[in-house]
């Protein structure tokens, strides 16, 4: 069983990898899906901004690219030169729910540098899906 520490450490250790070049702002995501895989992802920017990618939608492109379907549960931590508190943006949420339940947990790094847990309802309410 993969622990809450451990899938944040995953999204700590990619996160070094994030090309974020523009805003220094590097974001690394880790998710474990429904076989007890873990797929990672980072931002990703571009010179022309809105190309950028977050790194919640690389590690949902990641673990769509190895056949997973469901993300049971998502790291996600972010920040400048240290590790700060770092919320999923609007989009990421989205993205997230397309993927996760209203009780699926969200992982994030809270102002005491502890792990603070989310369920995907709490961060995005009334979230749009068009399976019933
Ligand atoms: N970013 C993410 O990767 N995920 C989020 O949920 C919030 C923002 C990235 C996008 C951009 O590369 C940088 O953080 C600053 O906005």
């Amino acid at each position: 069983m993969i622990s809450d520490a451990e899938l944040v450490d995953h999204a700590r250790a990619v996160r070094e990898r994030a090309y974020a070049p523009y805003s220094r702002f590097k974001v690394g995501a880790a998710i474990l899906d429904e076989r007890g895989r873990i797929h990672v992802g980072c931002n990703v920017e571009n010179a022309a901004y809105p190309l950028g990618v977050c790194a919640e939608a690389s590690a949902i492109s990641a673990m769509v690219s190895q056949g997973a379907k469901t993300i049971v549960r998502i790291a996600i931590l972010g920040g400048g030169a240290e590790v700060e508190p770092c919320t999923p943006c609007g989009g990421c949420r989205q993205a997230i729910s397309e993927f996760a339940g209203d009780e699926t947990r969200v992982l994030l790094i809270d102002e005491k540098g502890g792990v603070a847990s989310y369920r995907v309802a709490e961060i995005l309410p009334m979230a749009f899906r068009l399976k019933s």
